[in-house]
C-alpha cells in the first residue's frame, strides 16, 4: 500500500512504479535526507508541533537507521519509489505510529530540495580539494622546471621561447579559476529551502532559521515557490563542472601529443600508460585520452539539466527527479579524472633535452632579433621585416638566427652589431621577458608564490 493509499483504489501498475522509482539513484542522498530530517524533528519538538518527546524517538529513530544504512544492514526497495519515502518507511516500522509524525509541515518537495542542495554543497566541498591537489602537481613541476626552456606555440606553430615552468603556471591558472567557480556556487547556494512545503509553506508555526543554522546554512530561501522550483545551483555546478572537464581535456591533449615519438617532451611513468595487443613498441597515453574523452559525457549532463529545465512551469515538476542522476554522472566523472590525472602528471618525466631542442629550432627568437633593431632605434615595422627576410635566408641556408654571421646579419640591416647574439640567445630572450605574468624566473617565482598562497 502506498504512502497515498488514502485517495487510491488500485495499486499503480509495476512498470510504471518502476519507471518512476528513483531510489536506484537516489539512495546516494540517504546521509542528506537522515540529517534534514533530524533538524526538521528537532525542530517540530521545540516547537510543539510535535510533543518534544515524540522528536526524540524519532531522531534516535533516525540516528538507528543511518548506521544500520552505513553498515549495510538495511535493503532499500522500490515499492516505496525514493530516498524520502524509503527512509520515512523505515522510521515508522522501527518506532511505530511516532514515525508517520515525521512528516508534518513538510513535503517531499522542500525535502529533496534540501538533500540536492546538501548533497551539491559537500561535493562542490570535495571537488575543490581535488582541484587543489592538482594545482599542487603542476606546481611541484613548475618550481622543478624554471630554467627549462621550451617554445610556446600560437596555430601549433613555434611562436615564442617559454619555460616548462611558465606552461605548467598557466595550466594551474585554468585549475585555479575553477577552484573559484566551485566556491561562487556554493556561496549562492547557501540558502535552506526546507520549510517551503509543496510549494506555499505552512500554516505549522515552524522555525526556518533554527532549521537552517542546524545544517550549516547561513540563510533561508526567500519564496517559498521559488525553493522547490531551484536547481539552478546544479546546473550552475555542472557548468563548473564542464569547464574543468574542458580544462583537463586541452591539458590532456597536449599530454597526448608531448608523449608522441614526434615531440618527446615528456614520457608518462608507466603506471599511467597502457601497451597495445599487437604492436609490442606501443606505450600509449590512454589515461589522458580517456579523460579527454569523458569531457563529453559531463556536456551531456550540463545539457540534459539545462534542456529538463527549460520551460517547465513552478513550482515542483517530476521532471526534476532527472536532476540526480546527470549531477551525479558529472560530480563523479570529474572525480574519477582528477583521481588519475593528478599523480599522472605527477609522475611523468620531462625531457629537458627535447624541450630545449624545439626551442633552439623554430626561430622563436625572431620576435627578440626584432625588438633588438627597435631598440637600436629602427621602426618595428621595419624591424619586423628586416628578420622576416633573416628567417627566409636561414631556411634557405639551413641554419638558425643566431648562426648567421655578422656580415650577412649587416647586409639586411646595418644596425645589427656584436651584441645582438646576446640578446637572441634563448636564454637572455626568456629573462627578458620579465612582465608581470611572464616566463622570466623573477615572473614565474611570483607566479609560483601567488598559487601557494592562494592554496594555502
Ligand atoms: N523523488 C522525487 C525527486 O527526486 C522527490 C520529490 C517528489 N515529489 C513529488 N511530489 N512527486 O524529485
Amino acid at each position: 500500500m502506498k504512502l497515498w493509499g488514502g485517495r487510491f483504489s488500485h495499486e499503480t501498475d509495476k512498470t510504471a512504479n518502476d519507471f518512476q522509482a528513483s531510489i536506484g539513484f537516489d539512495r546516494r542522498l540517504y546521509r542528506e535526507d537522515i540529517e534534514g530530517s533530524i533538524a526538521h524533528a528537532t525542530m517540530l519538538g521545540r516547537q510543539g508541533i510535535i510533543e518534544p518527546s515524540e522528536a526524540e524517538k524519532i531522531v534516535e529513530g533516525l540516528r538507528g537507521i543511518l548506521a544500520d544504512i552505513e553498515a549495510g544492514n538495511l535493503t532499500f526497495s522500490s515499492d516505496n519509489e525514493d530516498i524520502h519515502m524509503n527512509i520515512e518507511t523505515f522510521l515508522t516500522q522501527r518506532i511505530g505510529t511516532t514515525g508517520k509524525r515525521l512528516h508534518t509541515a513538510r513535503s517531499r518537495n522542500d525535502q529533496v530540495a534540501l538533500d540536492m542542495r546538501m548533497y551539491v554543497r559537500r561535493e562542490s566541498g570535495t571537488l575543490i580539494e581535488y582541484v587543489d591537489a592538482a594545482i599542487r602537481a603542476l606546481l611541484e613541476l613548475a618550481k622543478e622546471h624554471t630554467a627549462t626552456v621550451m617554445p610556446a606555440y600560437t596555430h601549433l606553430q613555434r611562436a615564442q621561447p617559454v619555460t616548462f615552468a611558465h606552461y605548467m603556471l598557466a595550466w594551474c591558472q585554468m585549475l585555479r579559476r575553477d577552484h573559484t567557480r566551485l566556491s561562487d556556487c556554493l556561496a549562492r547556494m547557501d540558502e535552506c529551502p526546507l520549510g517551503a512545503g509543496a510549494c506555499a509553506s505552512t500554516t505549522y508555526p515552524i522555525d526556518r532559521r533554527f532549521v537552517a543554522a542546524e545544517l550549516g546554512f547561513s540563510d533561508v530561501t526567500a519564496n517559498s515557490i521559488d525553493a522547490v522550483s531551484d536547481r539552478d545551483y546544479v546546473v550552475e555546478l555542472c557548468a563548473a563542472l564542464a569547464l574543468i572537464m574542458t580544462h583537463l581535456s586541452r591539458m590532456c591533449e597536449e599530454l597526448v601529443l608531448w608523449s608522441s615519438w614526434e615531440y618527446r617532451f615528456i614520457e608518462m611513468d608507466e603506471a599511467y600508460s597502457t601497451g597495445s595487443s599487437i604492436m609490442p613498441q606501443k606505450k600509449n597515453p590512454d589515461m589522458a585520452e580517456l579523460i579527454r574523452g569523458k569531457t563529453g559525457r559531463v556536456y551531456g549532463d550540463l545539457m540534459g539539466l539545462l534542456t529538463m529545465l527549460k520551460a517547465l512551469p513552478l513550482a515542483y515538476n517530476k521532471d526534476m527527479q532527472e536532476d540526480k542522476e546527470a549531477c551525479f554522472d558529472a560530480i563523479d566523472t570529474v572525480k574519477d579524472c582528477l583521481t588519475v590525472f593528478t599523480p599522472m602528471v605527477g609522475t611523468m618525466r620531462v625531457n629537458v633535452g627535447r624541450l630545449r631542442a624545439a626551442a633552439d629550432e623554430g626561430f622563436i627568437n625572431a620576435t627578440d632579433a626584432a625588438d633588438y633593431l627597435t631598440k637600436k632605434g629602427v621602426a618595428f615595422r621595419d624591424a619586423y621585416t628586416a628578420v622576416g627576410k633573416l628567417v627566409a635566408a636561414c631556411v634557405e641556408m639551413g641554419v638558425t638566427l643566431e648562426e648567421l654571421p655578422i656580415e650577412k646579419l649587416r647586409e639586411i640591416h646595418p644596425a645589427f652589431e656584436e651584441d645582438v647574439y646576446a640578446a637572441i640567445g634563448l636564454d637572455a630572450c626568456v629573462s627578458g621577458r620579465k612582465a608581470e605574468g611572464g616566463p622570466a624566473e623573477v615572473s614565474v617565482r611570483e607566479q609560483i608564490e601567488k598559487l601557494e598562497r592562494f592554496l594555502a
